[in-house]
């Protein structure tokens, strides 16, 4: 069911003292391809979905904030002023968001807040981007005159992660839940920050994501481990080859002249992202001949690294990728971080029904529960609702 401004307000108006304030949304993300590329300086193609995180703020005149999770019933409070922040991670994220639109100059008030979200948790579909997104572009609105610009705004939700939640992620989740436009993809060079919209109109084609309902927490989880692979990989490459700052510049030539002073783990990481950033382009390629047989193609490739030597797969996602292959679906691949949440697939309208009919059957007959199926929907970026 789709989430609605009235499914918020009402328990807002019932959790606080009667009255409204104003409603802001922001939206979870798919990723095309570019999976791990971002933290390495490379390029990544997500897009905005139509599910997100709906917030009700409104100024209550302190320097606390009363916020009510309404999908987790939890209510906190904390002060804007406290160094230290509350426990509940849910709750890390509004507090991480206000505390670094404040160190940007923007004199946030308390308010009361609820809100909810339709983004399933933990899917690789950016909940907690949507969270932090919402929040940013609502305290830019309430108090900072929206003179912070987006990308700005984007990098707030980010360092929270970083400085608050302890995920050291790339700049893809928040970029695409500030950037996002109906019907659009955008590719982002997260080196420059330069993007484009690329209209996303596959004809014959639809993008289908399946939730292997494996949750994932990137906090805590290998994700800051990879990231510190690349990293040393690009840093060693860097004493022959001065140029390289990051694992976007180096090629499958250098890495093999130093594959003797990294680990066989590092060879095979730096392996996957040096082949991830070439094929993002090829994909920009492919869609604008609109060959959606060679995006399909990459897709899949990028399934075997991100699963053989990212290492950053699961047997239900492996599953899920054989599944695809099965049916005939054009390509199809793990979406996000990685270690749990969806596929994503590229389906030919024709192969659809029967393709989310199969895979939730052999799913369920191996683990005994249903994966869930959802349909793309490209929408909008963050935005004022009322
Ligand atoms: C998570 C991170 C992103 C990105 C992806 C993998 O979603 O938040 O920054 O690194 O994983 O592409």
């Amino acid at each position: 069911m789709k989430l609605t401004i009235d499914d918020v307000r009402s328990r807002f108006i019932k959790h606080f003292d009667g009255t409204t304030g104003s409603v802001y949304a922001s939206p979870g993300r798919i990723n095309l391809i570019g999976e791990h590329t971002d933290y390495n300086n490379g390029f990544v193609f997500p897009g905005a979905v139509e599910q997100g995180m709906i917030a009700e703020i409104k100024p209550n005149g302190t320097r606390n904030v009363h916020a009510y999770s309404i999908d987790l019933k939890d209510y906190v409070e904390f002060n804007l002023d406290d160094e230290a922040g509350p426990k509940a991670t849910w709750a890390r994220y509004i507090y991480g968001v206000c505390r670094e639109m404040m160190a940007l100059g923007v004199p946030v008030e308390g308010f009361n807040t609820a809100f909810a979200g339709d983004v399933p948790l933990g899917a690789g579909m950016s909940s907690s981007a949507a969270l932090e997104s919402t929040y940013a572009f609502a305290l830019n609105d309430l108090w900072g005159d929206n003179k912070i610009e987006k990308m700005e705004l984007a990098r707030v939700g980010q360092r929270t992660e970083h400085k608050y939640v302890g995920c050291n992620c790339g700049i893809m989740d928040q970029f695409a839940s500030v950037h996002g436009k109906k019907g659009s993809l955008m590719r982002l060079d997260c080196r420059s920050g330069e993007f484009e919209y690329f209209p996303w109109n596959p004809k014959g084609y639809q993008l289908i994501l399946v939730n292997s309902c494996v949750k994932h927490e990137l906090a805590g989880s290998p994700y800051n481990e990879r990231r510190l692979q690349c990293e040393h990989v690009a840093e060693i490459i860097a004493k022959k080859h001065p140029e390289v700052t990051s694992l976007r510049d180096a090629n499958y030539d250098m890495l093999e002249e130093v594959k003797a002073e990294i680990t066989a783990d590092e060879y095979k990481r730096a392996r996957y992202v040096i082949g991830e950033v070439v094929r993002v382009l090829n994909v920009c390629d492919a869609l604008q001949k609109d060959d959606y047989e060679t995006v399909g193609q990459m897709m899949y490739e990028t399934h075997y690294g991100l699963s053989k030597e990212y290492e950053v797969s699961c047997e239900e996602l492996d599953f899920l990728n054989e599944i695809a292959k099965e049916e005939g679906v054009t390509g199809s691949r793990i979406m996000g971080g990685g270690f749990g949440g969806c596929t994503i697939n590229l389906v030919a309208d024709e192969l659809v029904d029967n393709f989310k009919k199969v895979v939730v059957e052999k799913f369920e007959a191996k683990y005994g529960k249903k994966p869930i199926v959802i349909d793309v929907v490209i929408g909008d970026g963050s935005r004022k609702l009322c």
